[in-house]
């Protein structure tokens, strides 16, 4: 933590008193310390006490009498930004990009991960309101920080404390020196599903959510990778906030010319795409009419364009692919494993509950070049993308060579 430069931004819960002491132990480990105040968090806790602790003034206005304090200056100063406590309400605020002090301004121009200390009553934190706005907080990238279980200030007992500050420093130490085993490596990353054109109004397409995609390209973010999403027209909010750079497609033709341009550049490509196979021979330019009683339409191959980027990969290139079987699955994923030169596949189950399309869960077998076999469990997404990651990390070190 030595050296780095912190913001902590205070709202009003009582929990407020804590940052005292959240202040003293982040100035112990070598940090810089800033200190933003919601007008109400005064209440709690005095802007002296706070700057006395930071040596630093303490803002709580975006302008005070003759100055004008720059929440964008001060979010771009930051390595970290910290909301503690974060009441329910500044929670709305921010999920929702409301600006209305300067904690919420700072925050919105911050560059630096954002670290969120909930504070709350029991059943205010149970709200499916609140729920839901810490997902959304998730879903910007932001880092939540597990609240407590004990004795309310409302006397209740359950969950909704602020953690405590050791607790939080400790958090912020693991999440901003966690081991970036990617780092300097560059990713591309199909995601999505394709359109294939019938006519100006219709397309032929598949279901993929482009969920798994996504989650895979926060993990490798995470990593510390560079990545380059190549995206069919499914793209979900953490995939848009962590991507380096994002090429939207529709056809499979699109993929196609976007990767095969992309992949020279990258160290790794991961296919989590559901590319059509087939694609309309003829597109009308017009709205097709419904004047006969048949319809027949006459669908050509696409290109692989996972076996072209495996015809091209070089010694230092990884190429992951996916696989979605609903019968002889281990079979046909080292069938295609073979086929587009994979280093892994990355097996789904149509008849695994839980796995493939639409689901938020997913349930993987990994199989690669060396007949290694993995099975996984059924979890959420994003920790199927942290498996698939790490399986990688394994591969790119040469772990399982
Ligand atoms: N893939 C691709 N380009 C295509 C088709 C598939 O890049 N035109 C990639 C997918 O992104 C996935 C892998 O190849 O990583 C396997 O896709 P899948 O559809 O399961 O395989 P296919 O080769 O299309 O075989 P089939 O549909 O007959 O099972």
């Amino acid at each position: 933590m030595q050296g780095k430069k912190i913001i902590i931004g205070v709202t009003g819960s009582i929990a407020a008193y804590k940052i005292a002491l959240l202040t003293r132990l982040l100035i112990k480990q070598g940090t810089e310390v800033r200190i933003l105040m919601t007008p109400s968090s005064k209440d709690f806790i005095t802007p002296l006490t706070l700057s006395t602790l930071s040596k630093n003034p303490v803002y709580s206005d975006v302008s005070s009498e003759s100055e004008w304090n720059n929440h964008v200056e001060l979010g771009l100063w930051a390595d970290a930004f910290i909301v503690a406590p974060a009441t329910a309400n500044t929670i709305a605020k921010m999920a929702t990009g409301q600006c209305d002090n300067i904690v919420l301004a700072t925050y919105l121009s911050a560059k630096c991960p954002v670290f969120v200390a909930p504070a709350m009553d029991l059943d205010m934190w149970k709200h499916p309101a609140t729920l839901n706005n810490l997902e959304t907080l998730k879903s910007y990238g932001n880092h939540l920080i597990p609240v407590g279980h004990g004795e309310l200030a409302s006397g209740l007992v359950g969950a909704g404390r602020m953690a405590e500050p050791e607790e939080i420093v400790s958090f912020i130490n693991s999440k901003l020196n966690a081991q970036q085993a990617l780092k300097g490596k560059r990713v591309l990353v199909t995601s999505g599903p394709t359109h294939e054109a019938i006519d100006p109004v219709r397309f032929i397409g598949n279901r993929s959510s482009g969920k798994m995609g996504s989650a895979i390209v926060e993990a490798l973010y995470e990593q510390g990778a560079e990545v380059i999403l190549v995206s069919g027209p499914a793209i979900s909010l953490p995939a848009a906030n962590t991507a380096a750079e994002i090429i939207k497609v529709n056809s499979a033709a699109e993929m196609y010319d976007a990767c095969t341009k992309q992949f020279a550049n990258v160290d790794i490509a991961i296919m989590a795409a559901a590319v059509a196979d087939y694609t309309p021979i003829d597109v009308s330019k017009v709205k097709v009419k419904k004047k006969t009683e048949t319809f027949t339409l006459e669908l050509t191959k696409t290109k692989d364009i996972a076996k072209e980027l495996g015809k091209q990969k070089k010694s230092h290139q990884f190429l992951v692919g996916f696989a979605l079987e609903t019968n002889n699955e281990l079979e046909n994923a080292q069938g295609k494993l073979a086929k587009k030169n994979f280093d892994f596949i990355v097996l789904n189950s149509l008849q695994d509950k839980g796995a493939g399309f639409q689901h938020n869960t997913n349930k993987i077998t990994i199989v690669d070049i060396h007949r290694n076999i993995t099975k996984f469990d059924l979890k959420s997404k994003q920790l199927v993308a942290k498996d698939i990651v790490n399986y990688l990390i394994t591969i790119v070190n040469g772990k399982n060579n």
